[in-house]
């Protein structure tokens, strides 16, 4: 096999680990030529807590890419997650100095530097820092101040923020498995860059990447993120529900939830039926569509609400002219739809990446809208100039802050 520069996107999931190769071909165009997907049990709600299991999904996930592409992996990107994340809304100002005040590189490189500086705790560092908006001279909502002429130069960022040893323990998965972490981004960011569109960003959307452990929430507003952060609860906790009540093992509640689950009761019809695997003996039982409905829905329409009082709590919820963008497994769930748009009270579609040519149509679905989100960031984290006309500070846009802790340690 070739190495080469493809771009990849690595995401470590707490049910499973996938991994998206991408190339741009001769016109341009982003072509996915190999995807590849193991089952992940070294993550506890988004973090990783056994690196050797980790690292074994992360071994075979990658080498299923690679076959299909037929080119070897050497650098990726790879995601984070986990109720450790954070992020908040900062502003900085300087005074613009050069030669007949025109705004150059370097001050939009200060100002972000200033809205940088707030006091981040020794235990956690910066993953993005990522420009809302700057303002020359008390004009506001402007996106790319430079050549502007002005006094004073103010911006409006979003910073989001881990724990460092978290973001350690990815970095040393990946590397045990014998790749080098080229950068580490925010699951639910690279997620937006798969499924939403420019208009839903502008006009104001919230994503909700539902996972298996955890469920992620990014509120783009202008187009650009004001609000982030992660529940540590998700699909897992579904599937849990349903072995409670069915009385079977968590693999049989997990095949009835994929196969027969629903969570918006009036979509299903009465006495629809459903086998429930024996166990100890016992024989196979029998239940109603309608029940396993009942069942899931609460716990689902539970997480959904917890995201909508976070949302409400922070004054965005008004803002979200552009709906709800449902994505990660947990979108594929019937009836998601229906419900998001009961609890939010707004339209809610399902996301999934968009059509990419290359390979055959594996990632598209929602469940692999992080990887290949993470895929398109690997373009601006090895250096090549980004197709998203985003303003970005010489530092690396988006990943800027990262560079200075993310260490490699090839063991
Ligand atoms: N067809 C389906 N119907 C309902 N739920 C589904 C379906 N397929 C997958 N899921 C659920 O989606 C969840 C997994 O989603 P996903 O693959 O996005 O998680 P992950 O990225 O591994 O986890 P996390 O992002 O929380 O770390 C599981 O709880 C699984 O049960
Ligand atoms: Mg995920």
């Amino acid at each position: 096999m070739q190495p080469s520069d493809v771009l990849v996107g690595l995401d470590i999931g707490t049910t499973k680990v996938s991994a998206v190769i991408g190339e741009y071909d001769e016109n341009d165009q982003l072509q996915i030529i190999g995807v590849g997907t193991a089952p992940s049990t070294g993550l506890r709600r988004g973090v990783v807590v056994n690196i050797e299991a980790t690292l074994k999904s992360v071994d075979a996930a990658v080498e299923a890419a690679e076959q299909m592409a037929g080119r070897e992996v050497q650098n990726v990107v790879t995601g984070i997650a986990g109720g450790h994340i954070e992020g908040l809304n900062s502003r900085g100002v300087v005074a613009v100095t050069g030669r007949g005040r025109e705004i150059t590189r370097t001050d939009v490189d200060r100002v972000i530097d200033a809205a940088k500086a707030v006091v981040i705790p020794m235990d956690r560092e910066v993953i993005h820092v990522i420009p809302q908006e700057y303002i020359v001279d008390e004009q506001g909502g402007i996106k790319n101040p430079l050549d502007m002429i002005g006094v004073r130069l103010e911006a409006e960022v979003h910073i989001i923020t881990g724990s460092v040893t978290s973001a350690q323990n990815l970095v040393k998965c990946v590397n045990r498995a014998g790749f080098k972490v080229e950068s580490i981004v925010l699951e639910s960011l690279a997620s937006s860059r798969a499924v939403l569109t420019r208009e839903e960003q502008e006009l104001g959307v919230l994503l909700i990447d539902l996972g298996g452990g955890t469920t992620d929430m990014l509120v783009h507003i202008d187009g650009a993120p004001y609000y982030t952060s992660v529940l540590p609860v998700g699909g897992a906790q579904v599937t849990n529900d349903l072995s409670i009540m069915l009385k079977t093992p968590m693999e049989a509640a997990e095949r009835i939830k994929r196969e027969a689950g629903c969570c918006y009761a009036p979509m299903v019809e009465e006495g629809e039926p459903v086998i429930i695997p024996g166990v100890g003996g016992r024989p196979p039982l029998q239940a109603k569509r309608s029940d396993i409905a009942n069942i899931i829905q609460p716990r689902m329409a539970e997480i959904l609400t917890m995201v909508r009082d976070k949302v409400q709590k922070k004054g965005y919820l008004k803002r979200l002219f552009g709906g709800v963008v449902l994505t990660g497994g947990g979108a594929l769930m019937p009836g998601a739809v229906e419900l998001a748009q009961e609890v939010f009270h707004t339209a809610a579609r399902v996301g999934m990446p968009g059509n990419y040519h290359g390979v055959a149509d594996i990632y598209r679905s929602p469940e692999y809208s992080t990887a290949v989100g993470l895929a398109l960031f690997a373009e601006e984290a090895m250096g090549h100039e980004t197709r998203e006309p985003s303003v970005k500070p010489k530092s690396g846009g988006m990943l800027t802050g990262l560079r200075g802790w993310l260490r490699n340690f090839f063991e």
